[in-house]
């Protein structure tokens, strides 16, 4: 499906070393901002963090999808998650903190935020989208690499595990009664979600 000069792009060790630096960097970050959010809270704030290179393959399907030639340059061009790192934690204003702090982060631009919280997609997907350049310096070059981060809570993770395993990208007709049954579970994640956080708030009083 892709071509073999991309695959062997993307598997060169310089490239990888790369992706893998800048998520060290990103799960540092992550976790100082767990170390400040928990003293400040006096509770555990992440629960997970996840990430992911993408690979070869589903670089080549979204190049396709996209309309894009499946080329090395449109990958690194058009793709804004190559790299992508998840978080986990258990409320929903927690997950609006711990964007906060990302944002606040001076050496990290912010490209884009998808609040999908807010505004869940057509499917009932809800996280918190924020994608980033995280700048790279080796000898007296910097190079810009694109991240996204995405951040959620538990039943938001919940949904969406099942959400990749019966629906996403599956397209065929059957889906449909599983799309509508997980659209419906979507309202009451997000029903459930504002009850966990009513019921903290409560107990802090
Ligand atoms: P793709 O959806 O991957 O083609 O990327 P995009 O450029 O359209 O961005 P979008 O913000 O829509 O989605 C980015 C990522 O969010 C995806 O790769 C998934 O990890 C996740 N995501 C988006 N929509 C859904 C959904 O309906 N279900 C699930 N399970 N995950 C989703
Ligand atoms: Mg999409």
């Amino acid at each position: 499906m892709y071509t073999e000069t991309l695959n062997h792009k993307l598997s060169d060790p310089e490239f990888l070393l790369k992706k893998e630096w800048v998520i060290r960097q990103i799960q540092f970050k992550l976790r100082l901002i767990d170390l400040e959010l928990s003293a400040q809270h006096k509770r555990t704030m992440i629960q997970k963090i996840e990430h992911r290179i993408k690979d070869a393959e589903s670089i080549a399907r979204k190049l396709m999808k996209k309309g894009y030639k499946i080329t090395f340059e449109n990958a690194y061009q058009k793709l804004n998650d190559i790299i992508g790192v998840r978080v986990v934690c258990l409320y929903r204003d927690d997950l609006y903190n711990i964007a906060d702090l990302l944002k606040q982060q001076k050496d990290f631009t912010l490209i884009k935020e998808k609040d999908y919280i807010k505004n869940p997609k057509k499917s009932g997907y809800q996280s918190l989208h924020l994608i980033f350049d995280v700048p790279l310096t080796y000898k007296d070059t910097v190079e810009q690499q694109r991240v996204e981060i995405q951040i959620r809570t538990v039943a938001m993770d919940f949904w969406a595990g099942v959400d990749n395993q019966i629906c996403y990208k599956k397209n065929p007709a059957k889906m449909k009664t599983a799309e509508r049954a997980l659209k419906n579970y979507s309202t009451e994640i997000s029903r459930m979600d504002k009850q966990m956080l009513e019921l903290r708030r409560n107990a802090e009083r």
